[in-house]
């Protein structure tokens, strides 16, 4: 999926800080991240609640404003473009979050809705604005009926899948998905999962994949990323880093996941996540996972680790990093890419 190519997202260092509601205090939501995404992959983003994994990818689109780093658009960097020519370009950025009752406004018809982002946007005439919201409709598998009723008429799957429509309508590139299947019942989960693999097929879009939830990310993505308070510990391919987890962060993840597991952990011990992530105010010194990780010595309170190319295309955060590859891994070629995560 990655080879050479140059991505379509380049994220370099990124930093999101918020004031604290304590005085003079500050959230470090994102610490330093960097990863790449290539066209028409699917780019799963893991971690537990407060990981940070919606901020970056609010900030991908340019809903946060980064208070550090770069984010790359087809190596184009959006501060540099006009206000003009960002608001044509961001269409191309799309976002859509679990609850589809957010996004939809309960007094406007679906197709209202629909349209909305077009005519907001300045874009065709009514008719065309229409025509496009219909079309957009039936490419998510809902009838042209639809369009007359309104969100409280309409299962959640209906709901989210009129949010996609809304979102298709824009001829989005890259699509944040924020939880889209975390509010939806497990018998429809499936179904909405399956729509997004076909659009992804039919218009060539990528996804960053956002989740906590390992079954879901591991079945889509090309590549996870595993974050932990504010900062990415993982990344590589997705078959890697569930069969062959570096980092004792992602190992204590897959090993609390109930079934299936990765098989080499089938037989193995269940690696006990204790406690809470800590406070992103005050976030640990050095490797922020130490107050958690059993393996933690002196160093890792005094030094960050590195971010580092382990094996080719698989990356993690950890001073012990070679000692937890499995042997599978360390035979395997050792770093020499230039692309992160490429
Ligand atoms: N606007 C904000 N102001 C202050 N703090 C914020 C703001 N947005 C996020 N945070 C904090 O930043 C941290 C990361 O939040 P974020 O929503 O990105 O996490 P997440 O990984 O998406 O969590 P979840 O799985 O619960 O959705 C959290 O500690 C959160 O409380
Ligand atoms: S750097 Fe130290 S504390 Fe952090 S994951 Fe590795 S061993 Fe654990
Ligand atoms: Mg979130």
């Amino acid at each position: 999926m990655t080879g050479e190519r140059a991505p379509t997202l380049s994220v370099r260092d990124l930093r999101v800080e918020f004031p604290a509601a304590e005085r003079g205090a500050t959230v470090k939501a994102v610490d330093g991240v960097s990863f790449d995404i290539f066209k028409g992959e699917t780019f799963g983003l893991i971690g537990e609640s407060g990981s940070g994994k919606t901020t970056i990818g609010r900030a991908v689109v340019h809903l946060v404003e980064p208070t550090a780093g770069t984010i790359l658009h087809d190596g184009v960097d959006p501060a540099r473009l006009s206000s003009r020519e960002f608001r044509a370009a961001r269409r191309a950025w799309q976002i859509v979050f679990q609850d589809p009752n957010a996004a939809l406004n309960p007094r406007s018809t679906i197709l209202t809705s629909v349209m909305e982002p077009l005519a907001v946007s300045g874009v065709g005439s009514a008719e065309e604005r229409r025509r496009a919201a219909l079309q957009a409709l039936a490419r998510v598998g809902l009838p042209e009926e639809i369009g007359a009723r309104y969100p409280h008429q309409l299962s959640g799957g209906q709901k989210q899948r009129v949010v996609i429509a809304r979102t298709l309508t824009l001829k989005p590139e890259l699509i944040v998905c924020d939880e889209v299947v975390a509010a939806l019942d497990m018998s429809i989960r499936g179904d909405v999962l399956n729509l997004f693999a076909e659009l992804q097929r039919e218009l060539g879009l990528t996804y960053l994949f956002i989740t906590h939830d390992l079954s879901v990310v591991s079945h889509i993505s090309d590549r996870i990323a595993v974050a932990y308070l504010g900062r990415l510990v993982e990344l590589g391919p997705a078959e890697a880093v569930t069969e062959n987890a570096i980092h004792p962060y992602t190992r204590a993840l897959l090993s609390a996941e109930p079934a299936p597991l990765p098989s080499h952990m089938r037989t193995g011990k269940r690696i006990l996540l204790e406690g809470e992530i800590p406070s992103p105010i005050n976030p640990p010194s050095g490797c922020h996972f130490r107050t958690r990780c059993g393996h933690a010595v002196d160093l890792c309170a005094q030094r960050a680790p590195e971010w580092r190319e382990i094996v080719r295309g698989h990356w993690a955060a950890c001073h012990f990093a070679e000692q937890f590859c499995s042997e599978e891994n360390v035979a395997g070629e050792k770093a020499g890419a230039t692309l992160l995560g490429g």
